[in-house]
């Protein structure tokens, strides 16, 4: 077997906890089909959607109350745990007739899963997001399909600067692109800081909090890798204390649907006017119109990349958290094909040349190779 270009050992957003239900649910996984569903008992469960008899999705199948799956095309019968235990034309089982099941986290209306090695699962590395379930915090929420590797997201994530040029209308003004950052992060943790002192606020702003006056825009970005962001944003006055002021968080859960797909789940959270759902209904508009700008970026971007996959990029100081998330991500996928005993996926990219024009590299290292 190849190396897998995806971080399989990590826990990703599989699905919403209200997604989850008695209604089987199919959902692809970095790249494995996965059928979500709740068991009687109310616990979410995950297992691979192939049946082990000819591989007919089991999400197409039926639950019975007895929380066993009765596979549709010859009637394999599959339990919560994976076995398969009952065939309908005869009395014994197959000993190999099982699926895998995947573990599976549920905590503030988040259902996690671990598509990699089962035994390197930890639950204590599940990610945290109190705010999610938090009464003093309300949040919209959704997934949209993306059909661009994950990589990509990470980085435009990590690199907001874009704002500037790709949402003029909505979140971005220059402030953004002009106001560098400061990087930090250890582990499987890459953090931005960005602190816009006195400046215009940009048009979404404007809108939904009724700022008329400069403000000071806090834009801190944590990155935990392989496939979750939040970004904790602070809207106030120039010249405001803190804590005073609007409190935003916006998480996104990058889970690979396969190497070239990603499902982009969102939260934005707020601790103001937690009540009015008109402003929550405008707050998901504006997120979901935002988001589309990234995709549909995203999405051609996908395409040059596919087309040119070594091609030596030049990079800027902006880049550099981007590069971090890129590199980590790299260094996870090489550390688990070294687990497998696999050999490295990629041969390393040709060494950058000097810093081109607008701009010095952020390192002076070759360029690590994409995921994919
Ligand atoms: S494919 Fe499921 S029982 Fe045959
Ligand atoms: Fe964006």
């Amino acid at each position: 077997m190849s190396a897998n270009p995806i971080v399989m050992d990590g826990w990703y957003i599989g699905a919403w906890t209200d997604e989850v239900g008695r209604t089987l649910l199919q959902r692809w996984i970095c790249g494995r089909p996965v059928c979500f569903y709740r068991l009687s008992d109310g616990t979410a469960n995950a297992v691979e959607d192939r049946c082990p008899h000819r591989r007919y999705p089991l999400s197409l199948g039926r639950l019975g109350d007895d929380d066993v799956i009765t596979c549709n095309y010859h009637g394999y019968r599959i339990d919560g745990q994976g076995t398969c235990v009952g065939v309908a034309e005869q009395p014994d089982v197959p000993r190999n007739a099982r699926v895998h099941r995947f573990p599976v986290v549920e905590r503030h209306g988040v259902v996690w899963i671990w598509p990699g090695d089962p035994d390197r699962a930890d639950p204590a590395d599940v990610p945290d997001l109190p705010w999610l379930a938090d009464e003093g915090w309300t949040h919209v929420k959704g997934m949209v399909p993306l059909k661009a590797r994950q990589v990509l997201l990470v980085e435009n994530l990590l690199d907001l600067t874009h704002e500037t040029f790709l949402h003029p209308t909505s979140i971005g003004n220059a402030a953004v692109a002009a106001t560098p950052i400061e990087v930090v992060g250890e582990g499987n943790r890459v953090s931005f800081i960005r602190h816009m002192i006195g400046i215009e606020a940009p048009p979404f702003y404007r809108s939904s909090m009724g700022v008329t006056t400069d403000i000071d825009r806090w834009q801190d970005g944590d990155f935990f890798a392989p496939g979750t962001f939040v970004l904790n944003i602070r809207i106030a006055p120039t010249g405001t204390e803190e804590p005073e002021g609007f409190h935003m968080k916006v998480f996104y859960g990058m889970t690979p649907a396969t190497a070239t797909e990603t499902h982009d789940f969102f939260a934005l959270g707020r601790d103001y006017r937690i009540e009015d759902r008109e402003l929550s209904e405008f707050q998901l508009a504006q997120q979901l119109a935002v988001m589309q700008e990234d995709i549909d970026a995203l999405e051609v971007q996908e395409v040059m990349v596919a087309t040119d996959p070594g091609m030596v990029e030049s990079s800027i100081r902006s880049d550099v958290a981007g590069i971090r998330g890129r590199r980590l991500l790299d260094k996870m996928v090489k550390a688990e094909a070294a687990a497998r005993g696999e050999a490295p996926a990629r041969p390393a990219r040709p060494q950058r040349p000097a810093a081109a024009a607008g701009g010095q590299a952020p390192a002076a290292r070759p360029e690590p190779a994409r995921q994919a």
